[in-house]
């Protein structure tokens, strides 16, 4: 996010007045959130798992599922895939994000913190660098392609604010606001935020409202189009990581893409619409791509899974289709679920489905399910994201984050590499490489095995 600019520069009185009306808004702000945080606590109380609550609010599903999920034992949860627990944030975790240099992690809480993790040290202890959401708290944070900076998707101001990277002088990472958040549309709920960059160098952040309305923004927040996705309302959207495509599901049986078009200078072009992904019955909950956006898997109502290739020549009228599709409601799903989240990982080998607190893990080629990670949280799954190089699976859902390892990544690339390596002439040099990945995945599943 280079052409993020700095801070215009202020006269002094200017300075003093914007300082007096900061002190008078911290005051009032204070009151209201403490008023808000005596509010929580008696819901909490509301909520008790051992009252009787269904009753109070016949299909409020929310409560049901509260209810069914706060068991005690989910506090002392334990895999052997579990690679470690992450623990810091002081209340409810609700969104997670890789950073594309795969240095970083983000996780955002409602105790107004970001916080961010490095992704190398994830075995050594739970260290982070807190970053306070001033007078709100974020649902998403998103990081720029070039992982300087971060969005985040302000829950209370229903906006975007947009945070630096820096170093401070002993080294240690900080992050700050710069300028001020993008003006704010009260219409509608902000459901997700996105960054993208093309490869001409042109970038844009994705707004996506709950009402089905889809705004591209420049970097600081101006509108550069406005899509309705027309799918009555809306379960998810998502830039794509290669940064060429917006896509969002609803309540209609399809995904829509739309191609994000910068000029070869780096100038915003248009936003035209690509392909859709077709197939479900009924609403898509959600979806994801690969690194490179060539394979989307999606999940939906209907039960089912549908994994697709998507490099097509949708500009020639080509369409995605199909490569494998599946259920995943295997054991579970078993109360009335009411969204599910699938991440696929970055080299589309593995899919992961989360419905309530449980987790699927299944192989996007087989449609084998290697694993179930069973009330992996005391709350329903907020986020679940594969890190950037495929080697974790991460959740959020209470104060904690879950770090699994990608066992069945390892897994699914000695196997499709040993397919690949039988044909193949004893000495040649294709050979020889495969047989290292090969060598290098046993290698790391027989060091998951030992821990
Ligand atoms: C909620 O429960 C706590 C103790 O569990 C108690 O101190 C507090 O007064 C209760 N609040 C309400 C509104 O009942
Ligand atoms: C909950 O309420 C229902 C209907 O009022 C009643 O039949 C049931 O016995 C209650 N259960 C408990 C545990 O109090
Ligand atoms: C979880 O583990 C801790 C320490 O290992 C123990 O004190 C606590 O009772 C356990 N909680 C449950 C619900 O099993
Ligand atoms: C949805 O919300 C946006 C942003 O607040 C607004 O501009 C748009 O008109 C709304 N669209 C619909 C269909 O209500
Ligand atoms: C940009 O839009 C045009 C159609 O207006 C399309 O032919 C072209 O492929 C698009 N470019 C990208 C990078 O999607
Ligand atoms: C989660 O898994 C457990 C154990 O298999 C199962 O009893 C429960 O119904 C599942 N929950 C959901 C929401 O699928
Ligand atoms: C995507 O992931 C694959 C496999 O991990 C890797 O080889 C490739 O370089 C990645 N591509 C991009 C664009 O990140």
């Amino acid at each position: 996010m280079d052409s993020v600019t700095e801070p215009k520069q202020q006269s002094l009185p200017a300075i003093a007045v914007t300082v007096i009306a900061g002190l008078l808004i911290w005051v009032l702000l204070s009151f209201f959130r403490k008023k808000e945080v005596k509010d929580k606590d008696e819901q909490i109380n509301e909520t008790k798992p051992n009252e009787n609550t269904s009753n109070v609010k016949t299909g409020n599903k929310k409560a049901k599922h509260q209810r069914f999920l706060k068991k005690p034992s989910f506090v002392n949860f334990t895999h052997p895939y579990l690679h470690v627990t992450l623990k810091g944030h002081s209340g409810k975790v609700l969104g997670l994000d890789a950073s594309i240099n795969g240095k970083y992690m983000a996780s955002c809480s409602d105790d107004r913190s970001v916080r961010l993790w490095s992704v190398k040290d994830f075995g050594s202890g739970n260290k982070c660098v807190r970053v306070n959401v001033e007078f709100d708290h974020a649902r998403q944070a998103r990081f720029s392609p070039d992982s300087r900076a971060f969005i985040a998707g302000l829950a209370v101001e229903n906006t975007v604010r947009v945070f630096k990277l820096g170093k401070k002088d002993d080294g240690v990472t900080t992050c700050i606001p710069i300028e001020e958040d993008f003006k704010k549309y009260n219409q509608a709920e902000l459901l997700n935020i996105g960054v993208g960059a093309t490869s001409s160098g042109g970038s844009y952040v994705m707004t996506a409202y709950k009402n089905t309305t889809i705004m591209v923004r420049n970097l600081k927040g101006d509108i550069l189009h406005t899509i309705n996705t027309n799918q009555g309302n809306n379960n998810h959207a998502a830039v794509s990581p290669c940064g060429r495509f917006v896509a969002s599901s609803g309540w209609t049986p399809d995904v829509k893409v739309w191609a994000v078009n910068f000029t070869r200078s780096g100038d915003y072009k248009d936003v035209t619409r690509a392909f859709e992904l077709k197939g479900h019955t009924t609403s898509v909950w959600s979806f994801d791509f690969n690194n490179d956006s060539t394979r989307m898997v999606t999940v939906s109502k209907d039960g089912s899974w549908r994994f697709y290739d998507t490099r097509v020549e949708y500009e020639k009228g080509q369409e995605p289709y199909l490569l494998n599709s599946g259920e995943f409601c295997i054991t579970g799903c078993s109360v009335d679920v009411d969204y599910c989240i699938v991440a696929l990982s970055p080299d589309a080998r593995v899919a992961a489905v989360a419905c309530m607190n449980n987790i699927t893990v299944f192989s996007t080629a087989t449609g084998e399910v290697e694993v179930e990670f069973t009330e992996v949280h005391s709350e329903i799954i907020s986020s679940l994201i594969f890190d950037i190089a495929g080697r974790y699976i991460l959740s959020s859902g209470d104060k904690h984050i879950r770090i699994f390892h990608n066992t069945l990544g390892y897994k699914e690339t000695i196997r499709e590499l040993e397919d690949k390596i039988k044909p193949l002439p004893s000495a040649s040099t294709t050979r020889e490489r495969y047989q290292k990945q090969i060598n290098e995945a046993k290698k790391a599943l027989a060091a998951i095995d030992k821990s």
